[in-house]
C-alpha cells in the first residue's frame, strides 16, 4: 500500500513574537516573514533599527503586522519609561531577522544603545537570530567569534545558506528564506509535535584509522542526517546529533557530538540513551582495520594487505535493548531497494526504515525516498533533503501517536 505524506501548516496561535529588523538588504525578506508570522496567527511586534529603515519603511511592517512599528528607545520610554523591559517580558520569542554583522557584534558584547539591542539585553524570553551578510563578512574571524559567543550564551543561530548574494558575490551568508525561518519556530517555542521528546540521531560517514594519517571512510556528506536533525528540532524535540566528520553547520537548537570511528559513534550513542527516538542516518563502516598501525605505514613495492574485522551494528544493538527507543533506520541500496530494505527492517527489528538508491542520493542536495513500515511502503518523490526530512518526521509523529 502506498500513501502520500503531507506537512501541516505552522500554527503560532497565542505566541507573542518580537520581530527585530536590522540594516541589510535581506530586510525585504523580513517583510515576507512578518506576513507569514501573522498568517500563522502569531502576535507580532516589529522593532526596527535606524539602519533597517534605510532599506524598508516602518509603514510596510505596520501594514503587515497591523501594529505601529517601534523604532526608538526614547519613544519606547514613554508611559512608565520601561517599555524596553516590559516588551520582552511579555514575549515568547525575540527573533532578529535579518541580523547584520554589526548587530551580532553588539549582541555578543552585551551593548544596548538602541531599542532592539536594549530589548535583547533585557529579555527573559528566547532569542533567535537569522544572520544575513556578505560572505567575507560572514567568514571573517570576528564574526565567527561573535557567533560562537552567542551560541554559548544560548542564542539560537538560524544558520544562513550559501548562494548568490545581493552584492553579486556567491557564498555563505544569505539569510534563510522566510518559510524556513517560520518552520523552525514551533520547535524553538517548544510547541511542536515532538515537544518533550528526546531524539538521538547519527549522521555522516565514519572514519576507521589505518595508521595515524590514513583511514577508511565513505562518500556520505551528512546532509540527510543534518536535515533530519533540523526537522526533529523544528518539531520541538530535544535533539542530540552524533556526527561523523562533515563540514556542515549544526542546525539551530541541536546538540552535536563529533566522532570519527564506529567505536566512538557507538560509545556516544549508548551514553546518550535513554531516548524516545533513535534515527540512524549515518553511513557506518561495516569493517575496521583489525590493528591500526601506531606509526605511518611506509610504502612498499610488495603492496599492502589490510586485515578487516566486522564493526558492531549500532542500530541493531539499540533496537534490541529491552527499553529500546522507537528506532528508524536508513538503507542505501544500489539495486532491488524494496526487497533489501524490507529484509533489513525485519532483521534489525525496526518499526520504520527509510530506503533510497545510493547512486541517486549520495552527496546530493535532493533525494527520492521510500518509507517502509508495518503498513507498507510510502513513496516520497524527489525533493530537497530538508523537505524529505520534514516528511519523515511527520510520518514518525503519526506512528508514535
Ligand atoms: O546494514 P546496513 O549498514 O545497510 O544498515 C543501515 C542502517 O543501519 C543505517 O540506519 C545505519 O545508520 C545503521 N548502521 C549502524 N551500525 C552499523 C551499520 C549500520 O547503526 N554498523
Amino acid at each position: 500500500m502506498e500513501s502520500a505524506v503531507g506537512i501541516e501548516t505552522v500554527s503560532l496561535e497565542h505566541k507573542k513574537i518580537i520581530l527585530g529588523v536590522t540594516g541589510g538588504i535581506a530586510a525585504y525578506k523580513a517583510a515576507e516573514l512578518c506576513r507569514l508570522l501573522t498568517k500563522a496567527d502569531a502576535d507580532v511586534q516589529v522593532v526596527m533599527t535606524a539602519a533597517a529603515q534605510q532599506f524598508v519603511t516602518p509603514l510596510t511592517f505596520q501594514a503587515l503586522s497591523g501594529k505601529p512599528v517601534l523604532t526608538s528607545l526614547w519613544e519606547a520610554a514613554s508611559g512608565d519609561g520601561m517599555k524596553h523591559i516590559h516588551l520582552s517580558r511579555d514575549a515568547d520569542l525575540l527573533l532578529v531577522a535579518p541580523a547584520s554583522a554589526d548587530f551580532l557584534a553588539k549582541l555578543a558584547h552585551g551593548r544596548a544603545d538602541d531599542l532592539l539591542s536594549t530589548l535583547c539585553l533585557a529579555r527573559t524570553c528566547k532569542l533567535a537570530v537569522a544572520p544575513a551578510m556578505n560572505r567575507e563578512m560572514w567568514a571573517t574571524a570576528p564574526t565567527q567569534r561573535n557567533l560562537e559567543q552567542l551560541r554559548a550564551d544560548g542564542v539560537n543561530v538560524l544558520e544562513p545558506t550559501a548562494g548568490e548574494q545581493a552584492c553579486g558575490e556567491t557564498g555563505l551568508g544569505r539569510m534563510l528564506e522566510a518559510a524556513d525561518i517560520l518552520a523552525s519556530l514551533p520547535g524553538l517555542l517548544g510547541a511542536g509535535p515532538l515537544a518533550g521528546k528526546r531524539v538521538l540521531i547519527t549522521a555522516g560517514p565514519t572514519f576507521e584509522p589505518i595508521d595515524p594519517v590514513r583511514g577508511l571512510t565513505n562518500l556520505s556528506s551528512g546532509k540527510m542526517g543534518y536535515a533530519v536533525a533540523q526537522a526533529a528540532a523544528e518539531a520541538g524535540a530535544e535533539v542530540c546529533l552524533v556526527s561523523g566528520p562533515t563540514c556542515l553547520a549544526t542546525p539551530a537548537g541541536v546538540r552535536r557530538i563529533d566522532v570519527q570511528s564506529v567505536a566512538d559513534m557507538r560509545r556516544a550513542v549508548l551514553a546518550e540513551l535513554p531516548s524516545d527516538v533513535f534515527i540512524a542516518v549515518a553511513a557506518v563502516a561495516d569493517y575496521r582495520v583489525d590493528a591500526a598501525a601506531t606509526q605511518k605505514i611506509k610504502k612498499s613495492a610488495a603492496g599492502l594487505t589490510l586485515q578487516l574485522v566486522a564493526n558492531p551494528d549500532i542500530l541493531a544493538e539499540v533496537a534490541d535493548l529491552l527499553d529500546a527507543p522507537f528506532c528508524v533506520g536508513f538503507a542505501a541500496e544500489t539495486e532491488e531497494l524494496a526487497e533489501h530494505a524490507e529484509a533489513k527492517r525485519r532483521r534489525k527489528k525496526l518499526p520504520l526504515l527509510v530506503g533510497n538508491l545510493a547512486q541517486d542520493t549520495l552527496g546530493q542536495d535532493t533525494a527520492e525516498l521510500v518509507l517502509f513500515d508495518d503498513q507498507g511502503q510510502h513513496r516520497l518523490p524527489r525533493a530537497d533533503k530538508l523537505t524529505q526530512a520534514r516528511h519523515l518526521i511527520k510520518h514518525l509523529v503519526n506512528l508514535l501517536n
